[in-house]
């Protein structure tokens, strides 16, 4: 080797012993030729020191940050009043008597010490120096923990690790395929998985019972903060088991690897909320628990209250809901105004609002409750004196949602429900199993088209297929859809039924899906499973906005990556051997603003 220790081990139990380190050079300090280094790796820092008496300086004369240093030398202990508590091997220093540098290093294209504040592009861009930092170390060193833990907790629990194919045929999971062509088969092209959920099923009709792996998966879709194209699932899957059984497993997992990973105790079962009731209490189907506001239907009493803005969006079809914030009341009314901007990007026309104070209520909606419904809403919204209650209505239920799902979001900010380090998981069931496609009308799967009806509702599957209920639900944490799932379908004419229910014809469906038929003929036990998002429960557990921190080479917002330019052109020669012409591609009209491209 050619160190003895890394940099982060020696203690004052080395003392006196001869050593060789490599580290980078974190920082040089030159008090007249006597030099103080800190030499950093993975494990930690030490001081080095290099003093011209007993080291050949010619052959050191630039000492730069960065660049790759080893140093032989003794390890004594560090004058009293030089002692550092702070670090780990702050008791000690390394006296150099021989030094080399083994990599060298020009002036940074970034400043280190500055760290996050660093332009986003270029720290995309020189990757490899951004995860030099201890910082971005430790969500990787988080990210290999959390996978180590999932698999222990998983193979004690008899789950056997098993691989799927990368170059397949498409599974519709909702997003648009990444497509391979085959040079052996021309005109012909794979399909990158969205996820392996055909394969695993194929597994609980092959026997092996408690499948896991953790797999790639390529979605081609609009990106965001906790959206990338390519990104890591958690996959399982059981036969002989119902939601329950599964649900169980998760909540023992959660709470197993944020205990080993954070420490933190997590409770479970974790709370249930069926879909209805989320779209309704927090206007989203995946919540944000950390806070405890909720919103309120208002609809019913609206036509009675003699508010034209309330009334007229109930008489178009669609609503009115409102949002109790305790405390609210203080707010001085330029405070309350400022978040009319937050609805208004929603589409809404507006932002009504109302306090309750020692003198009644005030505020534009106050002159509208004197009345019974009024009375009604006071009492529905449990406004105490000292409360804010802000209302939406639209005649697009679609706003009014969206409306007040931001403003929850904000307003929990502002009234610091979203702390640090909480972690607030729980459940959404009950999913429709289908939604309307806005252009076709046609009914298409909210999760994917193997997702069991429930039983209950199977008759209307033909008849009124968007009253159909599936056996899906979806783990959140701090509002995050950190996992989905389902019971599936294991009889060949139910998904039969679905795939007829979605629009695909018998030759459609056995031209896509006749892998799945055939072994759904052959013996399929009943099964279910789910996916985690690894990337955004890493994120999570990290702290981290953007899935993107956790991930070593992340895609930007435009699917590029900064590091090595793909995706690029490639040579004629390569097209022809795929059979492959590109068409002409107009260019786009406008560079994005800069920041914008990550
Ligand atoms: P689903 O499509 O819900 O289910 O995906 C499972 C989980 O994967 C994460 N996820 C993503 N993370 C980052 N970037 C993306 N583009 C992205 N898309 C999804 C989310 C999500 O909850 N086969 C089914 C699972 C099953 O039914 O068992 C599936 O893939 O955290
Ligand atoms: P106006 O009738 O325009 O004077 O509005 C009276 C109050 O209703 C103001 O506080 C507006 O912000 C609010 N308002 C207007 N349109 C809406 C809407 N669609 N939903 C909720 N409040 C609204």
């Amino acid at each position: 080797m050619l160190r003895s220790h890394t940099c982060g081990e020696l203690r004052a139990a080395h003392v006196g012993q001869e050593v060789t380190l490599v580290g980078w050079i974190d920082t040089v300090r030159d008090h007249g030729g006597l030099r103080f280094i800190d030499l950093r790796d993975r494990y930690g820092r030490t001081q080095v020191t290099l003093s011209p008496d007993s080291i050949d300086v010619n052959s050191l004369e630039s000492l730069r940050s960065e660049q790759v240093l080893q140093v032989v030398g003794r390890v004594e202990t560090r004058p009293d009043g030089m002692k550092n508590p702070r670090l780990e091997t702050g008791e000690i220093e390394l006296i150099g008597t021989t030094a080399s540098i083994l990599g060298d290093c020009p002036p940074l294209p970034f400043d280190f010490s500055r760290g996050d504040q660093v332009n986003d592009e270029l720290r995309f861009q020189y990757r490899f120096l951004d995860m030099r930092r201890a910082e971005v170390q430790k969500r990787f060193q988080l990210r290999s923990d959390l996978q180590h833990e999932i698999r222990n907790y998983l193979h004690q629990r008899r789950f056997i690790d098993l691989e799927t194919p990368m170059l397949t045929k498409s599974t519709p999971e909702g997003a648009r395929d990444f497509l391979v062509p085959s040079r052996l088969n021309p005109g012909e092209l794979y399909a990158l998985p969205q996820s392996p959920q055909i394969f695993k099923q194929l597994f609980m009709v092959a026997g092996f019972d408690r499948y896991m792996q953790i797999v790639r998966c390529f979605r081609d879709e609009d990106l965001r903060a906790d959206r990338q194209p390519e990104f890591t699932q958690l996959d399982l899957e059981m036969a002989c088991v119902e939601e329950d059984d599964i649900m169980e497993l998760l909540e023992g997992l959660m709470a197993h690897v944020v205990q080993a990973l954070t420490g933190k105790q997590v409770e479970t079962p974790f709370r249930r909320i069926c879909y209805e009731d989320a779209q309704l209490r927090y206007s989203s189907d995946s919540p944000d628990l950390r806070s405890d506001l909720e919103i309120f239907e208002l609809s019913d009493l609206a036509l009675e209250m003699g508010f034209k803005v309330f009334s007229g969006a109930v008489e178009a079809g669609g609503a009115v809901r409102a949002i109790r914030v305790p405390g609210g009341g203080e707010w001085s009314r330029k405070e309350i105004e400022s978040l009319e901007a937050i609805v208004k990007n929603q589409g809404a026309g507006g932002l009504a609002w109302m306090k309750r104070s020692d003198q009644g209520l005030a505020g534009p909606v106050a002159r509208f409750c004197e009345n019974e419904a009024g009375a009604a809403l006071v009492e529905r919204s449990g406004m105490e004196v000292g409360d804010l209650c802000y209302f939406v209505a639209d005649a697009s239920k679609r706003i009014v949602i969206n409306s007040l799902s931001f403003l929850r979001k904000e307003l929990a900010n502002r009234l610091g429900h979203l702390k640090p380090g909480a972690l607030e998981f729980c459940w959404v069931t009950e999913f429709p199993l289908f939604d309307e496609d806005e252009e076709s009308g046609l009914p298409v799967p909210c999760h994917h088209p193997f997702t069991s009806p429930n039983p209950e509702d199977l008759e209307r599957l033909e008849s009124a297929p968007l009253s159909v209920r599936a056996r899906a639900y979806d783990l959140v944490l701090n509002g995050f859809e950190v996992g989905g799932g389902s019971i599936r379908i294991h009889q060949r004419d139910l998904q039969e039924r679905v795939f007829e229910a979605i629009g695909l014809s018998h030759e459609e469906a056995q031209s896509k899906f006749s892998f799945l038929l055939e072994a759904l003929k052959y013996g399929a036990p009943p099964h279910g499973g789910i996916a985690l998002g690894i990337d955004r429960l890493v994120m999570i557990l990290a702290g981290d906005e953007s899935i993107r921190e956790v991930i070593a080479f992340p895609k930007t917002q435009r699917g590029t990556c900064l590091l090595t330019g793909a995706p690029t052109g490639v040579s004629d020669a390569q097209l022809d051997e795929v059979g492959l012409q590109l068409a002409p591609i107009d260019e786009p009209d406008a560079e994005p603003n800069e920041g914008e491209n990550c």
